[in-house]
C-alpha cells in the first residue's frame, strides 16, 4: 500500500496510507500522543524495573524510541525487554525520513534509531545496555503460537476499528490477555466502548484516562489475579 510522509500538529512526522485514510500516529501530535499513551499512561506507571514490553505493531519505530529515550533518561529501570509484531515493515528510506532521533533534545538518538530498523527481525537484539529488542514479522494472530514471556506492559497500537474492525474484537484482546502477566498492563490510544467491555469480560481492571491531544480519552487496563 502506497505511503506517504505527514507533519502532525506537534512537528513530528507520521505515515499515511492514502487508500484508506488512516495514519500511522494521531495527526494531532505523532510525538505527544506516543509519549501521552505509552510513556506516561504505560511504562511510568508499572512498579517493576526489569520489564517485558509486547507492541501491536511495530510501524515507524517510533514507540521503540520514545521508550528507549525514558530507560536511558530515568535510569529506572534495569532490564527491558521489548517485542515487537509487524507484517509490513516500512523501507529504510521511509524511516530516515521520518526523522525522529531529531525530536529527543537530551540526547543524540541518532545511532540507536538506525540499529533499532537495521537489527535482523526474529533476534532478540541489545540495543544499548539490557535494553534488548525483538522484531517479529508476523500476523497479530500468530501471536498464539508466538514464545514470549509474561508481559508486564502491552502498547495495543493497532490502525484504527474503521479500517481494522477485526484487530479490536474479542479473538484477538484475548489472544494478548493471554500473554500478560498478573498486574501487567495494556494501554491503548483507543477509548472505545466495545474494547472497554471486552477487555472487562476478559476479567481486566479497565481505567479511563484523559487521552492525548485531539483525543478526549484513551484505556489503561489491568490484568487482575483472577484472570483464568
Ligand atoms: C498504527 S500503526 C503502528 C504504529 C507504530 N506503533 C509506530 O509507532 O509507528 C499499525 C501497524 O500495524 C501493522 N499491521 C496492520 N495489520 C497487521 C497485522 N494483521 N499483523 C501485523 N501487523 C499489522 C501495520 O503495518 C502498522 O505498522
Amino acid at each position: 500500500m502506497e505511503r506517504e510522509i505527514k507533519t502532525t500538529k506537534d512537528g513530528s512526522k507520521t505515515l499515511y496510507i492514502k487508500s484508506l485514510d488512516e495514519s500511522y500516529h494521531s495527526v494531532h501530535g505523532a510525538f505527544q500522543e506516543a509519549e501521552h499513551v505509552f510513556i506516561k499512561n504505560g511504562i511510568n506507571i508499572i512498579n517493576k524495573n526489569e520489564i517485558n514490553i509486547l507492541e501491536l505493531g511495530f510501524g515507524t519505530g517510533l514507540n521503540v524510541l520514545v521508550t528507549i529515550n525514558e530507560y536511558l533518561k530515568t535510569n529506572k529501570y534495569h532490564v527491558i525487554n521489548y517485542f515487537s509484531l509487524e507484517k509490513y515493515p516500512i523501507s529504510d528510506t521511509e524511516s530516515s525520513n521520518l526523522e525522529y532521533a531529531s525530536l529527543f533534545s537530551e540526547q543524540n538518538l541518532s545511532e540507536i534509531e538506525q540499529k533499532i530498523h537495521s537489527v535482523p527481525w526474529e533476534n532478540l537484539v541489545e540495543i544499548v545496555p539490557n535494553f534488548y529488542l525483538k522484531k517479529i514479522k508476523c500476523d497479530f494472530f500468530d501471536i498464539l503460537n508466538l514464545e514470549l514471556p509474561p508481559i508486564d506492559l502491552v502498547y495495543f497500537d493497532c490502525f484504527g476499528a474503521r479500517v481494522q474492525p477485526d484487530l479490536w474484537e474479542k479473538p484477538l484482546l484475548e489472544m494478548v490477555c493471554n500473554k500478560m502477566s498478573n498486574n501487567g498492563l495494556f494501554t491503548t490510544y483507543s477509548s472505545k466502548g466495545s474494547v472497554r467491555r471486552i477487555l472487562e469480560e476478559l476479567d481486566m481492571k479497565v481505567e479511563k484516562k484523559p487521552g492525548p491531544p485531539g483525543k478526549r480519552e484513551m484505556i489503561n487496563a489491568w490484568k487482575t489475579n483472577n484472570f483464568s
